[in-house]
């Protein structure tokens, strides 16, 4: 049986905000949410549109088309001289007690945790000394960027507006295979490179494509908590295992966990502490994937901004068969891009090609057009010169400030990438002195939270990128007084 309803109860649920035009949308919105809380049952008579408009003082067609939006979408029923009803197929939603909507608490897979711990954990720092991976004003995007880019909007309008090749557009990906051989003596063909949205995504391609619940991974303790948050979220067990100053032993993982599928490097700067892995490391790595028949991930996140001598060479150029190789245009162009790749072994191009599209189905596609011709013209040669010139000159211009200011800290030696780490006592908690920072203005990154189990190593992570002289000297003084507190009481 149907129950006639009670126009009053309709009222009572708060005043419309008559705002003109937006009452109909409003009304709609209101009866939806009465229908799917339950306080209005599949079945119930609603007031002729005449009575409703009166009692909630609009006009009878705003209403009426109120009626007819929602019949539309299935919510209520008109018959013929019986008026409007909700309607009957409507499954019956348990009215709640009283008056309040309450939402309901859904039961969340045991992943969502995860992620949630992630979405607070990435707040993106403020771009204010000294946050990671903002590129220095003087060196992003120059003016041949710029002209490029003009240039392409103006031109190619009807291309840009399709979706473009998933794989990446073809004349990027050879001006890519061209830089990848020459610079970073990688060994690939085009058809072998797969755009991305950058390293964070190829790490996602490459974890879907070979890791299942169950299985595990190889990761450096520490490391880069993209990584390994991303693991944490698909199920999959890592083996943290230590680094030490030439890098991953990869003996040492293959006791930890000898069954592992993966194991994800940076070999040319280790992140956060920023060695590179020494030849024979990478050699014994490289043969315990062919012994076992695993996959190594190269993340080659900075490996272009060496600054006293040529870039390491990747690990993929000594023997690609089973690595895939991750690189990324966020460190020496700018982030905010999204433009990285990925060179995938043969036998795996197809299933990361696969991977690649279920995570979105390609890169913007007016940057690559961009980019190719930026590489092709030369651009982005002359532009890593530069590059790596402005950021040697802040790296060495913070590491004195640093060690002025804080000479019983130690700072330590790098001569690669956007970041330095200064070295805390095991006894003053990083954590908190980001924390206070941050209060006070200056953005810094914790070691500690980088490695698996707790540690004693303590440290915080520098960004020089984006900033200069003045405010990286205005920061340090900031720092120094909430460091000094830090140390006091164990002095
Ligand atoms: C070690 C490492 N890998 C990967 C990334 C992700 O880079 P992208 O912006 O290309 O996703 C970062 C970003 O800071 C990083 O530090």
């Amino acid at each position: 049986m149907s129950r006639q309803v009670n126009m009053v109860e309709l009222a009572a649920l708060g005043v419309l905000k008559r705002d003109g035009r937006r009452i109909v949308p409003a009304l709609c919105q209101r009866l939806r949410v009465l229908i799917r809380s339950g306080q209005l049952q599949a079945g119930d008579q609603l007031p002729s549109s005449r009575l409703l408009a009166m009692q909630l003082g609009i006009s009878r067609s705003s209403v009426t088309s109120a009626y007819e939006q929602l019949i539309a979408e299935g919510y209520l029923d008109a018959e013929h001289g019986a008026g409007t009803r909700v309607c009957r197929a409507l499954p019956n939603v348990q009215k709640p007690s009283g008056m309040a909507i309450t939402a309901p608490t859904p039961a969340l897979p045991p992943r969502s945790a995860s992620l949630a711990a992630v979405a607070s954990a990435f707040n993106p720092l403020p771009a204010i000394p000294f946050a990671m991976a903002v590129p220095c004003g003087k060196v992003a995007p120059d003016r041949h960027w710029l002209r490029l880019r003009q240039r392409v909007l103006a031109s190619q309008p009807a291309q840009l507006g399709s979706y473009g090749d998933p794989q990446g557009l073809p004349a990027l990906r050879e001006a890519l295979c061209d830089y990848l051989r020459t610079s970073r003596a990688v060994h690939c063909e085009p058809d072998q490179i797969i755009l991305t949205e950058g390293t964070q995504q190829g790490l996602y391609v490459a974890a879907m494509t070979l890791l299942e619940p169950g299985h595990t991974a190889l990761v450096e303790d520490p490391a880069y908590g993209g990584l390994t948050a991303l693991l944490t979220s698909l199920g999959i067990t890592m083996a943290h295992v230590p680094v030490d100053e030439q890098g991953i032993d990869i003996a040492r993982g293959e006791q930890m966990a000898p069954g592992a599928q993966v194991a994800f490097v940076t070999p040319s700067h280790h992140y956060p502490l920023g060695m590179p892995l020494s030849m024979p490391r990478r050699l014994a790595l490289l043969a315990w994937a062919q012994r076992n028949q695993s996959w190594i991930v190269e993340d080659d996140y900075d490996s272009e901004l060496r600054f006293g001598s040529p870039p390491f060479p990747a690990l993929q150029g000594i023997d690609g068969e089973r690595v895939i190789y991750l690189g990324t245009f966020s460190k020496v162009l700018a982030p905010s891009l999204r433009l990285g790749y990925l060179v995938a072994p043969p036998a795996l191009k197809p299933a990361l090609l696969g991977a690649r599209i279920l995570l979105g189905r390609g890169s913007p596609l007016a940057e690559q057009h961009v980019l190719a011709a930026y590489l092709k013209q030369g651009f982005f040669n002359a532009h890593l010169r530069r590059v790596r010139s402005v950021y040697a000159k802040a790296r060495d211009n913070l590491l004195a400030m640093l060690t002025d200011a804080l000479p019983w800290l130690t700072v330590q030696p790098s001569d690669q990438g956007m970041h330095l780490l200064l070295w805390l006592p095991p006894e003053m908690d990083d954590v908190a002195i980001c924390r206070q920072a941050l209060a006070r203005g200056v953005a810094l990154r914790p070691l500690s939270p980088t490695y698996a189990e707790p540690h004693h190593a303590r440290g915080l992570l520098l960004g020089f990128g984006g900033f200069t002289d003045e405010q990286m000297s205005a920061a340090i003084a900031v720092l120094v007084p909430i460091l000094e507190m830090a140390r006091t009481p164990h002095r």
